[in-house]
């Protein structure tokens, strides 16, 4: 059952003690979260991975990129382990390296590879948090740089100062609707299309882009709709309604404001008593949101229930047996199971593309 797996997640821990950390994303079940040592975005958990060096294991309750992440963040003694290896990000596989390498490939074809006069290359490719090693790495090798949910417009400028394009992957919702925050226009931000037979990019709009954008999103977050915002303010006069930025743009522009997993509850937090909220993100956050503010009314957007699969497949019952396989019994020695390790081949590459993400200022 669940509190007896608690019981054992809780004995496995307190026989760590120090040597062991549980970091847990806001999506992650309840029952998972209640062993956390640190609750964060994604944002977040990345540098609660580099504050922690001492930690012989770093159990990352989340889903894969963040684990891979942290493998990259932590030291090479230190191992990162996913207890569920299932918990991928469906988001995360629709960049893959090959295809960037070859819409990659096309552009430098289209913009040449030389410096403007300003010192500016013609593009800059930017990969959100939510992507393999291998595309952070190209970033890395690619004078570009790492975003995530929360960082996105301070990373965009951050790459316009180096170039005069950016080409944004995977997630074309956070590209443009950063993007369009910080005034480029639409019609300046074109959807990469490499297939040719159905149409293609025209070489105009390519020639004229400021963001080219790839075609990923995220299936949670493409769910919330413009009717269910009309919908809640009509049945709730007064309601903030809150998004996150990989909902589609028509979302946020009617949403009241959007942001960042952990934007989202400092917004709660900060809100007078009362307040009612209706939030467009994945359905553990907003339930736990509503359960600690029972000062406010706080709901989903999504009246279907929408939680994140893959972060769901991390359950007490993984994280019990990761937790007592480093613990070991007198019949069995220590192990090391599910560990995360970047290939050497993209690791440098993949961290000098988060480093500059974390020295980037807002
Ligand atoms: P945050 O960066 O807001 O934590 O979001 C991560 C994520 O995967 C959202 O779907
Ligand atoms: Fe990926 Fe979407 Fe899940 Fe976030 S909510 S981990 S983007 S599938």
């Amino acid at each position: 059952s669940t509190a007896e797996l608690g019981d054992r997640i809780r004995a496995a821990k307190a026989t760590l003690g120090d040597r062991a950390v549980v970091l847990g994303h806001f999506y992650q079940r309840d029952e998972v979260l209640e062993h956390a040592d640190f609750v964060g975005d994604s944002f977040q958990l990345a540098q609660a991975t580099k504050s922690r060096p001492d930690a012989e294991a770093i159990i990352f309750c989340g889903v894969h990129f963040m684990a891979e992440t942290a493998d990259l963040l932590s030291t090479p003694d230190q191992a990162v382990i996913l207890p569920n290896l299932a918990a991928g990000c469906s988001m995360a596989d629709m960049a893959d390296i090959d295809s960037v390498t070859d819409c990659w490939e096309q552009l430098e074809d289209l913009y040449g590879t030389e410096q403007g006069a300003d010192g500016r290359v013609p593009v800059i490719p930017v990969t959100y948090m939510n992507s393999s090693a291998a595309l952070k790495a190209f970033c890395g090798e690619h004078g570009g740089i790492v975003c995530t949910s929360s960082n996105a417009e301070t990373v965009l400028e951050w790459a316009f100062e180096r170039g005069e394009r950016v080409l944004f992957f995977p997630d074309q919702h956070l590209g443009r609707n950063t993007a369009k925050a910080m005034g480029v226009p639409l019609e300046r931000m074109p959807m990469w299309n490499p297939r040719k037979a159905l149409g293609g990019n025209t070489s105009a709009e390519l020639e004229s882009a400021q963001v080219v954008l790839w075609h990923g999103f995220c299936s949670v977050h493409k769910r919330f709709t413009v009717d269910q915002i009309t919908v809640a303010r009509q049945e709730h006069p007064g309601v903030r309604v809150i998004v996150h930025p990989e909902c589609p743009m028509s979302v946020v522009d009617a949403a009241d404001s959007y942001g960042s997993t952990d934007f989202i509850k400092k917004a709660i937090e900060a809100a007078p008593a009362g307040t009612t909220f209706a939030i467009g993100t994945e359905i553990n956050l907003v339930k736990r949101l509503a359960a600690q503010h029972p000062e406010h009314t706080i709901f989903c957007l999504d009246p279907v229930v929408c939680p994140c699969s893959t972060m769901y497949r991390i359950h007490s019952g993984y994280l019990a047996w990761v937790l007592e396989a480093l613990v070991g019994t007198a019949e069995r020695a220590p192990e090391i199971l599910n560990r995360i390790q970047v290939p050497q081949d993209v690791a440098g590459n993949a961290r000098i593309a988060l480093e500059r993400m974390l020295a980037a200022k807002p």
